[in-house]
C-alpha cells in the first residue's frame, strides 16, 4: 500500500511539473505580455472539466539525454474535448517552452491528435504562439512541419480546421494555419509573417514592425489571410465555439439543426422600402440579410476584407447556412480580385460541409480597370464561377435589385444548377448597366443629338423598361419566380425544406483543376 501511494506521489509530482510547462516565471512573463497560457487557452475554449490531454509526458529530442529536470510535453498541450457537447480535437501550443518552438516530438504530437481527428470524424483546432522551427532541431524540426502540412492537406474538406493565432507565427509556420479552413487573430499579441521585419530589411531595406507587417489589422484588412479577430484572446476562444456552431463534425454529417425560435412564417414589411429603386443608391445589405434570418443573427466572416461582397454564416427555421450578399453600400457593390476570391473560398467552404448557400444579388459588374485587369481579375472571377458550378448543396439565389453582364452568371444563377432563382420586383437583369448599353447601342445618335443628355435619359428609361426588369428572365424561366420583398424569409424557408434529400454530384474525377 505504501509502496503504491509512494507512486501516486511521484505520478502527482510529475503530472505537476508537466502542468507548469517552462516553469512559473516564463508563465509569468507570458501574463505580462497580456498573453495566456496553452492550458488556460483549453480551459476557455473548452467545456468545462471536458478536456482529455495525450502525451502529456512526451519528451523533446533535446531531453531525451537527460536523467532529472526534463521538460515534459515539449512545448505543447495535445488531447480532446467537447464543445458544447461535441467531440473536438486540440492542441495548444506552449510557449513557456523554448517559444513554443515545433520540434520532432512536438510536431508528432500534433500529428497525433490531426490522425485521431481524421479518422474519428471530429474538427481539430489548433491554438498557435510558437517561435517556428526548433533552431536546434534542424532538419528534423522541418520534417515535423512537413508532416504536419500534409495532414492538413489530407483533413481539408473532411473535417473543420480551425486556427487560432494566439502569439508569433513566422516563416514555414504559417503554412498549417494556411491550410485549414479558418484563421482567427487575437489583436495586438499575434502576427503571422513568412520573413520578418529583420529579413525584410536585409533583403529589401525596407523597415517595418512586426504588428505592421504582420498584425491582424493587416490580415484582417489586406491580406484577408485572417477570417476573424477579437480584442481579447478570450473573445476569439468564443469565437471559434460559435463559429462551429454553424458546422457539421464532418463532411459526411449535416450541419446541426437548432429549433428556431424565431417564426419560419415571420414577414418583414420593412423589406419592401429598404433597396432604393434608384440603382446607383447604396444600402447596407447587411440589414436585409439580418430581416431574413432567425433571430437578426448573422455571424460575418472576414467583415474587413473586400468588404464590397458580404460573407458569413446564419440560420434560416433552424438550418444552418452560408449566405454570399453583394454589398452596394462599398464600391457600389462591384466585384474585384479580392471580393471574388473571398466569396469563392467561402462558397467551397459552405459546399465541403454540406451548408446550403443563400445568394442575395446587387452587383453592378466586374471592377473595371488595368490594375484589375493585370492582376489577373479574369482568373479570379473565374474561381468564383468554378466555385457556384461545382458545389452541389441547396443553391437559393434572390436578386434584389442590379444583375448585370458576367456577375449576374458569377452570383449562382439558374444555368449553373442554381436550385431556386428568385427576384424582388425591382430587379434588373441584362447584359450591361442601362447607361452602358445606350452608350453603345446609340453612339451615332447621342453624338448628332442636339439635347444629347436629354435623349440619354430617354434611351435609358426604355432600355430600362424593355430590358432592365425581371420579367424577361421570369417569362423564359431563368427565374422561378418574383416575389414581393417582406416575403422572403419564408419563402427560403419553404424551398430549404424543399431541397432538404437534394441529390446532385460532378463527374468521377481526381479532382478538378480551380483556376488557382
Ligand atoms: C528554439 C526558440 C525559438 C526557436 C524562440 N525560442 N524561438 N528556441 N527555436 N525557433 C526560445 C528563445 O530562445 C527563448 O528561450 C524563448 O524561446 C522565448 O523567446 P524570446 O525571444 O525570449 O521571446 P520574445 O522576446 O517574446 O520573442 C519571440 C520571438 C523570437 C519573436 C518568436 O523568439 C524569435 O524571433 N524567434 C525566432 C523566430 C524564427 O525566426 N523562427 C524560425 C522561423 S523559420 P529562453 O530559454 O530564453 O526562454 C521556420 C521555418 C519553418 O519556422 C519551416 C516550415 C516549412
Amino acid at each position: 500500500m505504501a509502496d503504491i501511494s509512494n507512486k501516486i506521489e511521484i505520478l502527482r509530482r510529475l503530472q505537476e511539473r508537466a502542468r507548469l510547462g517552462g516553469g512559473v516565471e516564463r508563465i509569468e512573463a507570458q501574463h505580462k505580455k497580456g498573453k495566456l497560457t496553452a492550458r488556460e487557452r483549453l480551459d476557455l475554449l473548452l467545456d468545462r472539466g471536458s478536456f482529455q490531454e495525450l502525451d502529456a509526458f512526451v519528451v523533446g529530442r533535446l531531453e531525451a539525454g537527460k536523467t532529472e529536470d526534463k521538460i515534459y510535453g515539449d512545448g505543447v498541450v495535445t488531447g480532446w474535448g467537447t464543445i458544447d457537447g461535441r467531440l473536438v480535437y486540440v492542441y495548444a501550443q506552449d510557449f513557456t517552452v523554448m517559444g513554443g518552438s515545433l520540434g520532432e516530438a512536438h510536431a508528432a504530437k500534433i500529428c497525433k491528435v490531426q490522425d485521431l481527428a481524421l479518422k474519428n470524424g471530429a474538427p481539430i483546432i489548433g491554438l498557435n504562439d510558437s517561435g517556428g522551427a526548433r533552431i536546434q532541431e534542424g532538419v528534423a524540426s522541418l520534417v515535423g512541419y512537413a508532416s504536419i502540412f500534409l495532414r492538413n492537406t489530407l483533413a481539408s474538406g473532411v473535417i473543420p480546421q480551425i486556427t487560432a493565432i494566439l502569439g508569433p507565427c513566422a516563416g514555414g509556420a504559417v503554412y498549417s494555419p494556411a491550410l485549414t479552413d479558418f484563421i482567427l487573430m487575437a489583436e495586438g499579441t499575434s502576427n503571422m509573417f513568412v520573413t520578418g521585419p529583420e529579413v525584410v530589411k536585409a533583403a529589401t531595406h525596407e523597415q517595418i514592425t512586426a504588428e505592421e507587417l504582420g498584425g491582424t489589422a493587416v490580415h484582417t484588412e489586406k491580406s484577408g489571410v485572417c477570417h476573424l479577430s477579437a480584442p481579447s484572446e478570450a473573445d476569439v476562444l468564443y469565437l471559434i465555439r460559435k463559429l462551429l456552431s454553424y458546422l457539421p463534425q464532418n463532411n459526411m454529417e449535416e450541419p446541426p439543426y437548432l429549433p428556431p425560435r424565431d417564426d419560419p412564417l415571420r414577414m418583414d414589411q420593412e423589406l419592401d422600402s429598404l433597396v432604393p429603386d434608384d440603382p446607383t443608391k447604396p444600402y447596407d445589405v447587411k440589414e436585409v440579410i439580418q430581416r431574413i434570418v432567425d433571430d437578426r443573427d448573422f455571424f460575418e466572416i472576414q467583415p474587413n476584407f473586400a468588404p464590397n461582397i458580404v460573407i458569413g454564416f446564419a440560420r434560416l427555421g433552424g438550418y444552418s447556412v452560408g449566405v454570399v450578399a453583394n454589398q452596394p453600400a462599398v464600391l457600389a457593390g462591384v466585384l474585384d480580385i479580392d471580393a471574388s476570391e473571398k466569396a469563392a473560398r467561402f462558397v467551397r467552404t459552405c459546399d465541403a460541409f454540406n451548408l446550403p448557400l443563400i445568394t442575395l444579388v446587387d452587383v453592378p459588374g466586374f471592377m473595371p480597370g488595368i490594375a484589375q485587369e493585370h492582376a489577373g481579375i479574369i482568373r479570379s472571377g473565374a474561381k468564383l464561377l468554378y466555385a457556384y458550378c461545382e458545389a452541389t448543396v441547396p443553391k437559393l439565389t434572390v436578386i434584389l435589385r442590379k444583375a448585370y453582364g458576367g456577375a449576374y452568371i458569377v452570383m449562382s444563377s439558374k444555368a449553373m444548377r442554381g436550385d431556386l432563382n428568385l427576384a424582388w420586383p425591382g430587379a434588373e437583369i441584362a447584359v450591361m448597366g442601362p447607361e452602358g448599353a445606350v452608350n453603345i447601342l446609340y453612339r451615332r445618335e447621342l453624338e448628332q443629338a442636339k439635347d444629347p443628355e436629354t435623349y440619354r435619359a430617354q434611351r435609358v428609361a426604355e432600355y430600362r423598361q424593355q430590358f432592365a426588369n425581371p420579367y424577361i428572365a421570369a417569362e423564359r424561366g431563368f427565374l422561378d419566380g418574383i416575389i414581393e420583398p417582406h416575403e422572403t424569409r419564408p419563402r427560403l424557408i419553404h424551398a430549404l425544406h424543399m431541397l432538404r434529400n437534394k441529390r446532385d454530384s460532378n463527374p468521377y474525377k481526381k479532382h478538378g483543376n480551380i483556376p488557382l
